[in-house]
This record gives C-alpha cells, sequence and structure tokens, in this order.
C-alpha cells in the first residue's frame, strides 16, 4: 500500500484572535509572502478561526478579525490568485481529518505542549476540551494538504514536530506511506520576536500591555513612541554580535532592524554598531513605519469592502476543498470507513 512520493507545498496558518503584531509579520507574513514569490512551491495560507475559539472569542469580533486578517494577508503581499487563501471553518475536511488524528495522538504527548501549559497555566481543569486539542487540529491543517513545509516562528516548531509524530503514528499503525513528515521551516533574523518591554518574553497579542507590541494597526506616531520607550539597558549597541551576549533587549531590536532591512544582525552592528540608543531607535523607528505604513493603509482601504474580503475567502475555500477532498477520502478508506473507497 505504499503512496507515491510527495510533491513540495507549502502550508501555514494564522489565528484571527486579536490584530496582528510585529512577531505575527516578520516571524510569518512576510515570509509567507516570500515563500509565495520566490519558492516555486504551491502555496495555502489558512486563517485559522476554529483555533482561535479554542478561547472565547466574542462572534462580531471574531468575524471583523477574520476579514481584518485577510486584508492584512493580502496588503502584505499574498496574492489570491497565486496561493490559496481561505478561512479554516469553510473547509470541513480540517475538523473532519482532526477527528482521525484525535484518534491517532496519544494524551501523554497532548500533555508534553508546552503552548497548552502556557496557556492553561494553573487553570488547567476549566479550559476548553478544545485547547488541549489543538495541535492535532493543527496536524490537520497541514496533513490533509499533505504539506511538506511549514513557514513559523520559533513558537510552533513543537506543533509541527508533534504533526510529524502523528504523520509517523498514522503511517506505521496502517502499514501505509501516506502522510509526509513535514518541515518546519523557521529561518531569518526574527524568528522569535520578543516584548518591547521585557526582552525574554515573546512579542504577544495576548500581552496586557499594549506597549508591549507593534501592531500592524498601528499609526507612525504610535510606532515611534513604542520603539523610543521599548526597554533596553544603557550600553551603546557593542561593536560585534557576541557583544549581544545577555544583553536582551538590545538583541531584539537588533534582529527586528535586520529583518524589516533584509539584512542579517551581523550586517546591522557593521552599520550600527556603537550607536547609543538614543541614535539607534529612531533609526528603528523610521524604518518600521517605512515598512509598516503601507501595509496598514492598504488594510484599511480593503477593509472598505468586506463583501470583496468574503468573496475571496470563498473562492480560497473552494480551491482548499479541492485539494484537501481527495486525501480526506483516502484517509478513511485507510481507515476502513465503508463508503469512502472501494472495499
Ligand atoms: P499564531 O496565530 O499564534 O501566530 C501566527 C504565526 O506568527 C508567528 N509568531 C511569531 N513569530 C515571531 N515572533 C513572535 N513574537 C511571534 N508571534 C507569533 C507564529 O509562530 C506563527 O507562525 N497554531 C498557530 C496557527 C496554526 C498553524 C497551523 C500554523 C494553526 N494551524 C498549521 C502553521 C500550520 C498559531 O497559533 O499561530
Amino acid at each position: 500500500m505504499a503512496e507515491a512520493g510527495h510533491t513540495a507545498r507549502v502550508f501555514s496558518g494564522i489565528q484571527p484572535s486579536g490584530g496582528l503584531t510585529l512577531g505575527n509579520y516578520l516571524g510569518a507574513l512576510k515570509r509567507f509572502v516570500e515563500t509565495q514569490d520566490t519558492g516555486g512551491m504551491e502555496t495555502i495560507y489558512c486563517i485559522v478561526d476554529m483555533h482561535a475559539i479554542t478561547v472565547w472569542q466574542d462572534p462580531d469580533k471574531l468575524t471583523r478579525a477574520t476579514r481584518e486578517l485577510a486584508a492584512g494577508f493580502i496588503a502584505s503581499g499574498i496574492d489570491p490568485r497565486k496561493s490559496v487563501l481561505f478561512n479554516q471553518s469553510q473547509v470541513a475536511a480540517h475538523a473532519q481529518m482532526a477527528w482521525v488524528f484525535n484518534c491517532v495522538a496519544r494524551l501523554g504527548w497532548m500533555q508534553r505542549m508546552t503552548q497548552f501549559k502556557d496557556k492553561a497555566g494553573k487553570n488547567s481543569e476549566n479550559v476548553s476540551l478544545g485547547l488541549f486539542a489543538y495541535p492535532a487540529l493543527m496536524a490537520a491543517d497541514i496533513l490533509v494538504y499533505h504539506a511538506t513545509h511549514v513557514p513559523v516562528g520559533e513558537d510552533q516548531k513543537q506543533h509541527v514536530e508533534l504533526t510529524r509524530d502523528i504523520a509517523a503514528k498514522f503511517n506505521n499503525d496502517f502499514g501505509v506511506d501516506f502522510f509526509p513528515l513535514t518541515e518546519p521551516v523557521i529561518e531569518g533574523a526574527a524568528t522569535r520576536v520578543m516584548s518591547l518591554r521585557d526582552g525574554t518574553k515573546k512579542m504577544s497579542k495576548s500581552d496586557p500591555s499594549d506597549m508591549s507590541r507593534i501592531n500592524l494597526t498601528d499609526d507612525a506616531d504610535t510606532i515611534a513612541k513604542k520603539i523610543r520607550k521599548a526597554k533596553t539597558d544603557p550600553e551603546p549597541l557593542p561593536e560585534n554580535l557576541g557583544g549581544l551576549e545577555g544583553r536582551p533587549e538590545a538583541r531584539n531590536l537588533v534582529n527586528i532592524y535586520a529583518a524589516l532591512a533584509e539584512t542579517t544582525p551581523e550586517q546591522v552592528i557593521a552599520e550600527h554598531g556603537g550607536q547609543q540608543f538614543g541614535t539607534f531607535k529612531p533609526s528603528l523607528a523610521d524604518l518600521a513605519v517605512a515598512r509598516l505604513e503601507p501595509i496598514s493603509s492598504e488594510m484599511s482601504r480593503l477593509m472598505e469592502d468586506p463583501a470583496e474580503i468574503d468573496r475571496i475567502l470563498r473562492e480560497g475555500a473552494g480551491r482548499a476543498e479541492a485539494i484537501a477532498a481527495p486525501i480526506l477520502r483516502r484517509t478513511y478508506e485507510i481507515v476502513g470507513m465503508v463508503g469512502a473507497g472501494s472495499h
């Protein structure tokens, strides 16, 4: 029952919970665009609304956040003709595949997920069952397309590794070579953008302090103010990369600069080493505004026509469905479900 080799295909997703941060942009969106434009691979990008509801979402806000995220994808350079762009709940195959994977993944695997432990905290008896099962849905998102490459930020690495474990166990249990062992693609200077208030914490949309993050919808003055007020130490920037050791806030600003300027941290240090933050921060603010301003104004423009956004997502969902349906059907057939195939 060996299956044919897997052609390269890219899948990734972002949750429509709250707005997009600079972390989402540099760690994910910007790289999705580069992959679309240069990778020579089929690219599938998903707004994962079913993941979002693992924690409470106000329905009207979820609707708006989904459209706004779609606008963010397009404004950042995702072309819905080149990439498949859609929201997860429109393609039922994700949920159907997730059930099969709930029956493949082991409880012990899920209990090791650090993101669950962080999110559930001391309250783990009272979080939704969905929050616990979430990584199996994420594996389904990826594997229902036989995706081979998943560009993500560092924080999603463990979930992609779990996806590989699920694929391997399914293949092994049923004696097939059906699901690919997907590679996480975690590259560039900004795979872990840190909070502007604490260089040891990830920049996150759920941080209570808005000063800890840059939102893609922030205006130029707000971006400049947040960077000016970002926590730093009193030393100037070092003359070489090794000098960033033990200086998480300085490292974070250098990494952000490098990612925005499409260069390397080495190059940023070569150009700005020795500068005081009073000099470096305004350069970083100018660069951030120059890169982000066009995206946020294009997002606002696109949000004026929600019907057009909905049309794009519907069309993307149709294309996604066409790829997923035969893979789901074959999965059911392998499992032995009557009606799925030629038994
Ligand atoms: P989410 O919505 O939390 O984040 C979306 C993407 O942004 C990246 N990211 C960051 N990168 C660098 N620095 C940061 N501070 C930062 N914050 C977020 C994330 O790593 C991610 O790539 N479970 C996923 C969504 C998902 C998914 C999938 C991803 C569902 N199914 C299938 C890939 C494949 C999540 O919650 O990402």
